[in-house]
C-alpha cells in the first residue's frame, strides 16, 4: 500500500520481556540479563525519536514481579536507580519528558525522589515523552481510578452528572495515563503473546507485535520490522471501511 511506510504510531508501548532467559541461554546470571536490558531501552528511546514516536512507554516491573527471589527484586530497583542517575543526561540533550507510572507502595524513597526532580526537570520538554511503568498493573490502575471516579461522581451532588462530560471521560481522567493517548502499537519480545496485567483499558483498540527475540537483543533491525507491520495494519474500530 503506497503511503504506508509514512504511517508511524504515535505512542509505541513495549512490554520487554526475556531478560532472563537471554541471560540463561549464554549461562549468565539473570541480573546479567537485566543489565544488557538497560541498553536496549537506550537504543530503543533513540530508534524511537528518529522514527517520529512522539510517546514510548516501558512496561519495567509489574505488581506481579515482587513475587520474584529477594536479590531479583533488589537488582531491579537497583537499575532502576541507577538508570534515574545516568539517563538524565540523555533526556537533558534530547529534550525527552520522563514519566513513572505505577503505584509508589513498596519502593524506596530515594527512587520515588530521584523520579519527582527527574519528572520536574523535564516536565516541559516535548521532543518525546518516554513513560516508564514501574510497580504497574493493568487491575491496580482500573481499581484506583474507580475509586476516584466513586469520589468525583458523589461530589457532583444528586443529578451526578457534569455537563457535557461522559461518565467514560470522567473515568478516563481518573486513571494513571491521563493526558496519554492509548498505545497504536504495543511490541512484546520473547515470544510470548499475552499482556501480563498491563494496560487492560488502555490497549482496547491497540495493535500487538510479537516479536521472537528476547528484549537484550531486540535492536534496530527489530523496530522497523515492528514499524513495518505496524504500518501494513487496517486499524477499522468496529467500522466497515
Ligand atoms: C523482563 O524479562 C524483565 C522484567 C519482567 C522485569 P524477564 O525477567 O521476565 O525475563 P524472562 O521472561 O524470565 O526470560
Ligand atoms: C511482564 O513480564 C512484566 C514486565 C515486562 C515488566 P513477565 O515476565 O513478568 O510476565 P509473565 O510472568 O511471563 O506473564
Ligand atoms: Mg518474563
Amino acid at each position: 500500500m503506497e503511503n504506508d511506510i509514512r504511517k508511524i504510531p504515535v505512542h509505541v508501548s513495549i512490554i520487554m520481556d526475556g531478560n532472563g532467559r537471554w541471560a540463561k541461554e549464554k549461562g549468565l546470571s539473570r541480573i546479567y540479563g537485566h543489565r544488557e536490558g538497560a541498553e536496549s531501552v537506550r537504543a530503543s528511546c533513540r530508534l524511537a525519536m528518529e522514527s517520529g514516536v512522539k510517546y514510548l512507554s516501558l512496561f519495567a516491573f509489574s505488581e506481579e514481579n515482587w513475587g520474584r527471589p529477594k536479590e531479583e527484586v533488589d537488582a531491579l530497583m537497583g537499575l532502576m536507580l541507577d538508570s534515574l542517575v545516568n539517563e538524565r543526561r540523555m533526556f537533558m540533550d534530547n529534550r525527552i519528558r520522563f514519566r513513572v507510572i505505577g503505584s509508589e507502595q513498596g519502593i524506596s524513597g530515594e527512587i520515588l525522589d530521584r523520579i519527582a526532580s527527574l519528572e520536574a526537570e523535564t516536565r516541559d520538554f516535548d521532543a518525546m515523552t518516554l513513560i516508564v511503568f514501574f510497580n504497574y498493573s493493568g487491575k491496580w490502575d482500573i481499581m484506583q481510578a474507580a475509586e476516584k471516579f466513586a469520589c468525583r461522581k458523589s461530589a457532583m451532588g444528586s443529578s451526578g452528572t457534569s455537563g457535557d462530560v461522559s461518565d467514560k471521560e470522567i473515568f478516563e481522567s481518573c486513571l494513571s495515563t491521563y493526558g496519554i493517548p492509548d498505545p497504536d502499537l504495543l511490541i512484546r519480545t520473547s515470544g510470548e503473546k499475552r499482556l501480563s496485567n498491563f494496560m487492560l483499558w488502555q490497549c482496547a483498540y491497540t495493535e500487538f507485535y510479537f516479536a521472537d527475540v528476547f528484549w537484550p537483543d531486540f535492536r534496530e533491525k527489530d523496530w522497523a520490522l515492528a514499524l513495518d507491520s505496524y504500518s501494513n495494519r487496517d486499524r477499522r474500530y468496529g467500522k466497515i471501511k
